[in-house]
């Protein structure tokens, strides 16, 4: 029998369904850690599912590289985004020596020290959310996923990139129909058309904040990128372009679906948020947890750049590797029980956030952002239960849920 074609690993709709094929990648990470798959719809790739070989791949870039795209390629040209006109090179998708002064653009604002300008915006952003949810008269019902879970770093990554508030509905919109493009309630297509209005309609949003903050500099991440220099020079219209988009959009979505999933295993592991509630100094580990068990970002493509070997496999120039952290994530030989929701987990070497040359800029920020919502949640929930079917997004690159319909019953703020 075969063990898996490989279109439940990418197929949107199986995600859609079902959410992330855990039984399969247990099996393939058994029997087979570096599996051939050729499905319809794709370009053959091989299937990544051990943490130990994902590190390994992750740790040589120039082997293994971005610059020929991070997601799965279509067989039908057109369906390929980050393939043919209007796309752009953008520092997930670029290979040293080039990344490196790319990567450099951003980085200092992503340091701890750097973020802390950050704190007052997050802090607020969570406050006024979760009071919010006490306006109905200290309990009510809601969709955590498309409520807190989208609005709390929607406004933090607004405020960092200077997307005023009258913005944010709008570019909600846009990124949902990139990331979610196959999602009948979020996405809109995958048509070439559908593809360059996104990209004009990004343009149309991002390019009066870049003249502002070239004209009158303040110190936010929207600055830094308007006048970011590679090489001495300064980034022409497209590569600064680029770096705000690549910015919001693995910003956005990928913590909102952390934050949705994380909600969800909050309330079925009631002991672990009593725990944050009891001592709010677990928080972190909470959230590295939440980080681990989610896992938003599934996967990541790269590229045999020469013929190689993985763990005894050999691999041609040119042959995709699909990189599951999902799997990775739940690898029994790292994790001790991967499937159980464990605060105390110590260590928690986790792969969510990637590894090595691309390990994800926006980390701290993240896990910042993630914190002070749960808690704020954790300080102020009484009680809170799911009241109906959670259902996941018909995505398999950035995964979570979309409907998380809850009860609660929370404290108004003393
Ligand atoms: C829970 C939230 C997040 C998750 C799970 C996540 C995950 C990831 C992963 C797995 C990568 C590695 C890509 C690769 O292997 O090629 C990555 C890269 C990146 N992330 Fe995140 N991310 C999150 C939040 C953020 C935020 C909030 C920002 C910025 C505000 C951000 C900005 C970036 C950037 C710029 C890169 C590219 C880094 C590079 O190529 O050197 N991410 N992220």
């Amino acid at each position: 029998m075969t063990m898996t074609t490989g279109l439940e690993l990418l197929d949107p709709n199986v995600y859609g369904e079902k959410g992330p094929p855990h039984e399969t990648w247990k099996r393939l990470r058994a029997e087979s850690p570096v599996h051939w798959c050729e499905v319809p719809d794709f370009e053959p790739f091989w299937a990544i599912t051990r943490h130990e070989d994902i590190r390994s791949i992750a740790r040589q870039p120039d082997v293994f590289i971005s610059g020929k795209g991070i997601t799965p390629l279509y067989r039908d040209p057109a369906m390929n985004r980050n393939e043919g006109p209007g796309a752009m090179r953008v520092v997930i998708n670029t290979d040293p020596p080039e990344h490196r002064e790319l990567r450099k653009v951003a980085s200092p604002w992503f340091t701890s020290r750097a973020l802390k300008s950050m704190d007052a915006a997050i802090l607020k952003s969570a406050r006024e959310l979760v009071d919010n949810l006490a306006k109905e008269g200290g309990e009510g019902e809601t969709n955590l996923a498309s409520g807190i879970a989208v609005s709390h770093p929607l406004r933090i990554l607004s405020t960092a990139l200077g997307v005023p508030e009258e913005g944010e509905a709008k570019i909600l919109e846009l990124s949902n129909r990139l990331f979610a493009a196959e999602d009948e309630d979020l996405g809109s297509g995958r048509s070439p058309e559908e593809f360059e209005r996104l990209g004009r309609e990004f343009i149309e949003l991002f390019l009066p904040i870049i003249a502002d903050r070239r004209a009158n500099p303040t110190g936010d991440l929207a600055s830094i990128l308007a006048n970011g220099q590679v090489n001495g020079e300064a980034m022409g219209p497209a590569e600064t372009l680029g770096y705000y988009l690549i910015v919001f959009n693995a910003g956005h979505d990928t913590t909102k679906n952390a934050l949705a999933g994380g909600f969800r295993a909050l309330i079925e592991n009631p002991a672990a948020f009593d725990a944050v509630k009891a001592d709010p100094t677990r928080s972190p580990a909470l959230v590295e947890e939440i980080l681990r068990w989610t896992s938003s970002v599934n996967y990541m493509k790269r590229t045999a750049a020469r013929d190689t070997e993985i763990n005894g496999q050999k691999i041609k120039e040119g042959e995709a590797v699909m990189m599951f952290y999902g799997s990775a994530n739940r690898d029994e030989s790292v994790f001790e029980n991967p499937y159980t929701f464990d605060l105390d987990r110590s260590p928690n070497n986790h792969l969510a956030f990637g590894y090595a040359e691309h390990f994800c800029m926006g980390a701290q920020f993240a896990r910042r952002s993630m914190r002070a919502i749960v808690e704020e949640l954790a300080r102020r929930i009484d009680h809170w239960e799911i009241i109906g079917e959670p259902e996941w997004i018909s995505s398999s690159f950035v995964v979570g849920l979309k409907h998380l319909p809850v009860y609660y019953r929370i404290r108004k703020d003393s």
